[in-house]
């Protein structure tokens, strides 16, 4: 018996060989109705749709024969609380990192060289002349240095820094966590892109704002969350750093919130992953991944809990 996928994109969009697409049935489910109640307790892989707030949480409980939930999401903290024992967890690794990588150098580059300002002058007509800061001669500390972080990296390549790696296990050329307090004070630029888990909620807290150096800038293409927000808006108040956002707790941030009008402060509505590369990588990414699964090979981006 073939297994039951349900997508909520068409699986015309899947690069399949004809032996693999056999060995499996789709349905294109976006959001659950009545008329899905009948396959729910056949489905094996569930591939939730894209985004935070539209994944019903309740559903994995009632797939009695799910295996394996692939989301088309970089982060899991939204869905891995879950996740039944026993069901395998993946991640959209190969999805995201061009287009959030991307962002995070558009978020670094506009910060560092006063973009938002001049577009503010712009909206007044004012010739607003002044010195940046560069990118080039800076030190940039990536912490969470995963696929993303990876990817970020390459892409900061040409800009003639220095990049200092940070995860949560030192590795080679790669520092340990630990590390952080004695690294912080020498880089300008920290970008973060750890996952959100209990251990990096409020990582970046008002000890870890007070250890950046003056004028640091503080990039989030992570999770709001491992920002303690007060913290962050009490640091920005005093002018010692900045910061560029593109992810904040709470999101969405409520039009009153006191983080918009922190000086210093560059913010985008949560937009990493959001963008025209994002949707060909999903495609390719579910196809390999249902490839390995009907073949019976491991998996790309297991998470494990
Ligand atoms: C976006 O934030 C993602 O996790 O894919």
């Amino acid at each position: 018996m073939s297994a039951l996928v349900w997508l909520p994109f068409s699986p015309d969009d899947l690069d399949l060989d004809p032996e693999i697409r056999s060995a499996l049935r789709f349905e294109v489910v976006e959001s659950v109705g009545a008329h899905h109640e009948a396959s729910i307790d056949e489905v094996e892989v569930w591939v939730p749709p894209y985004g935070f707030d539209d994944v019903d949480l309740s559903l994995p409980a009632r797939m009695g024969s799910l295996r394996l939930i692939q989301t088309l999401t970089a982060g899991v903290d939204h869905i891995a609380s879950a996740v039944p024992s026993g069901v395998t967890l993946c991640n959209g690794r190969g999805i995201h990192e061009a287009s959030t990588a991307e962002l995070a150098l558009a978020l670094t580059l506009a910060s560092l060289r006063g973009i938002g300002g001049f577009v503010r002058a712009q909206d007044r007509g004012e010739w607003a002349w002044s010195w940046q800061r560069a990118l080039a001669d800076r030190r940039v500390l990536i912490l969470g240095y995963g696929a993303i972080g990876a990817a970020i990296e390459q892409r900061l390549a040409p800009f003639e820094c220095e990049v200092v790696r940070v995860a949560s296990r030192a590795r080679d050329g790669v520092h340990g966590i630990d590390e952080l307090p004695g690294l912080l004070p020498d880089a300008d630029v920290v970008i973060v892109i750890v996952p959100l888990t209990p251990a990096t909620r409020g990582l970046v807290d008002a000890e870890f704002l007070a250890r950046m150096r003056p004028g640091a800038l503080l990039v989030n293409v992570g999770r709001g969350p491992v920002v303690d927000t007060d913290a962050l808006v009490a640091a920005l108040d005093t002018g010692r750093i900045t910061a560029a956002l593109d992810v904040t707790d709470p999101e969405p941030l409520p039009p009153d919130h006191p983080l918009w009008r922190a000086p210093g402060v560059l913010i985008s509505p949560h937009t990493g992953g959001s963008t025209s590369a994002m949707w060909p990588r999903a495609h390719r990414v579910v196809a390999a991944q249902l490839t390995r699964y009907a073949a019976g090979d491991p998996l790309v981006g297991v998470i494990s809990r």
